[in-house]
């Protein structure tokens, strides 16, 4: 079976701080995994490491089966989508949704090719699968926080990734829009030809059952990794956050509170 991502040792050191250290992660083919930690574990430095904009000061790194250093980057990106805050910043706020959408098949911030027919319904297949078809007409600066959000991973998904990574997808979001945009995630982790997926956050009540592993991430070292049953356990999480925690499952999600 191949791998969808394989670190080997892998570290990252900037400025004299060892940001990562000695990473040791596979993601198998068929799995969804979550990526859980504090702020400034290191979580987004993975990502980026993982989408080839920086480099390990050491170790390997194969993504969907390309090995790093021996791959084009940019044309591996194409198959990895990724949905993050900073992305939300770059995009234009009078762009039309649907527009926004079908850019994502070319991997651009803004329209410069005319797309076919065939793309704007994929589109507009996409948003209605997110339960954002509505928005179709409107331009992105009048969505909410939640819908652009669902904007965001439609473009992603325009590509066909096979890889889709959602960092803090959650964050910012009232309880209403946080829960619809978690339906819609599930949604499409269970879906016939879903992307695999990569979830990262620091609330472990945003890891949802489609996501059966985790990777603990702690001060950018690895702290455990496996099934998210095991991970989120409240003797596990005690020792990670170093701080008694108590952990109570409902609608097979956890829920953390200081005991
Ligand atoms: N380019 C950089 N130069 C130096 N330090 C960095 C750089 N990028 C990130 N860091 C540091 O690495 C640590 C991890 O950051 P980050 O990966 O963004 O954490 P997370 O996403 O888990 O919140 C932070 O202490 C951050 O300040
Ligand atoms: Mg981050």
């Amino acid at each position: 079976m191949s791998k969808i991502i394989e670190m080997k040792n892998v570290a990252w050191r900037r400025e004299g701080k060892t940001v990562l250290n000695d990473i040791n992660w596979s993601v198998n083919e068929g799995e969804s995994w979550a990526l859980f930690g504090l702020n400034g574990s290191g979580k987004t430095t993975i990502l980026n490491m993982l989408t080839g904009y920086i480099w390990p000061s050491a170790g390997e790194i194969s993504v969907l089966g390309h090995k790093y250093g021996e791959v084009d980057v940019r044309e591996l990106r194409r198959s990895i989508g990724w949905v993050s805050s900073s992305l939300q910043e770059k995009i234009y706020g009078s762009e039309k949704a649907q527009d926004l959408v079908v850019s994502g098949k070319y991997a651009s911030i803004g329209l410069y090719e005319k797309p076919s027919s065939q793309d704007y319904d994929k589109a507009l297949q996409l948003m209605q699968q997110l339960r954002c078809g509505h928005l179709l007409d409107r331009t992105y600066q009048t969505c909410s926080q939640g819908e652009k959000q669902k904007l965001l991973i439609a473009r992603a998904l325009m590509a066909s990734p096979k890889l889709l990574i959602l960092d803090e997808a959650c964050n910012g979001l009232d309880f209403i829009s946080k829960e619809g945009l978690l339906g819609s995630i599930e949604e499409l982790a269970k879906g016939a030809d879903a992307p695999h997926m990569l979830y990262v956050t620091h609330h472990t009540e945003e890891i949802l059952p489609v996501f059966r592993k985790t990777l603990l991430l702690r001060r950018g070292e690895v702290f455990g990794s496996g099934l998210t049953s095991e991970m989120l356990s409240g003797s596990v999480l005690s020792d990670f956050f170093e701080m008694p925690v108590d952990v109570s499952w409902s609608h097979e999600r956890a829920w953390l509170s200081k005991s």
